[in-house]
């Protein structure tokens, strides 16, 4: 799979890299319940499990699993010492969980569910959750990445940034898979580069940069032209980029 491939590539340098997603991630563990239905945990697209020991003080008790399509990343989390008996990893796709009905009292996710079809993996989410289990779920939505995306428009027209599911999208798809009461708040973060070629490694380092449909090889002069069109948004603090986050958090009823 490509998305596998991908972020197995991205799995030594993920942590460096990934400011914005960790601080997204570490918001997120604060919004952690203090008790959950069950003692059974997910992070699905956990990587190199940077959460694992603030999820475990918030949850000691519970049996946490952290599942990655990418074995590489979840390699690198044990070599980093962050899993553990409470702690397991689980090679899986999160749209089609090897696991029983009913069985997790807690789904957490963080930048993890953005290439997924919404539909299927909130199905698959609200599947594995037990009733009263709780979802906490953060991603980047539609519009994140507009600077990158709009100056490679003014080049060509060829895929060069992924197109994101939209809030609507995410919230008909938790609606339909049964969250009644989901609350789904947005948030709009900028980051400042540099240069243009510091944005394309970071989001090359943390996996970011897979687009679907593109063939991976980009001209010098495209993007040559496509710099000087992102050079046109320069501000004070340098090159913007823009990330739209969504915050979701539900029950199962
Ligand atoms: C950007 S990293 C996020 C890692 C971590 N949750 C964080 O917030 O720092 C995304 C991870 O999601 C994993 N991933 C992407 N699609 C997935 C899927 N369908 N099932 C399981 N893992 C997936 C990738 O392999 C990658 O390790």
């Amino acid at each position: 799979m490509h998305i596998n491939r991908h972020f197995s590539r991205a799995a030594r340098s993920y942590d460096a890299n990934a400011e914005l997603q960790l601080a997204v991630g570490r918001s997120l563990v604060q919004r952690l319940p203090v008790e959950l239905v069950m003692p059974t945990a997910l992070d699905l697209g956990c990587a190199t499990a940077p959460f694992a020991r603030a999820q475990q003080q918030a949850l000691p008790d519970v049996l946490w699993q952290g599942v990655d399509l990418s074995s590489a990343m979840l390699n690198e989390a044990a070599e980093r010492g962050r899993l553990n008996d409470a702690y397991q990893p689980l090679c899986a796709d999160a749209e089609a969980l090897p696991l029983e009905n009913g069985s997790q009292g807690l789904v957490f996710s963080c930048f993890a569910l953005q290439w997924c079809d919404p539909g299927r993996v909130m199905a698959e989410v609200h599947r594995v959750l037990a009733p009263g289990g709780r979802l906490l779920l953060a991603v980047p939505l539609c519009g994140s990445l507009q600077e990158l995306h709009q100056s490679w428009q003014a080049v060509n027209q060829r895929p060069h940034v992924n197109r994101l599911p939209s809030l609507n999208e995410w919230q008909d798809a938790a609606l339909r898979a049964g969250f009644a009461d989901a609350e789904l708040q947005q948030q709009v973060m900028v980051e400042y580069y540099d240069t243009v070629k510091h944005i394309a490694r970071r989001l090359k380092a943390t996996g970011a940069d897979h687009v679907n449909g593109a063939s991976g090889l980009t001209g010098k002069q495209a993007w040559q032209a496509m710099v000087k069109e992102y050079e046109t948004r320069r501000t004070e603090q340098g090159l913007p980029l823009t990330w739209k986050v969504l915050f979701l958090e539900a029950e199962k009823q």
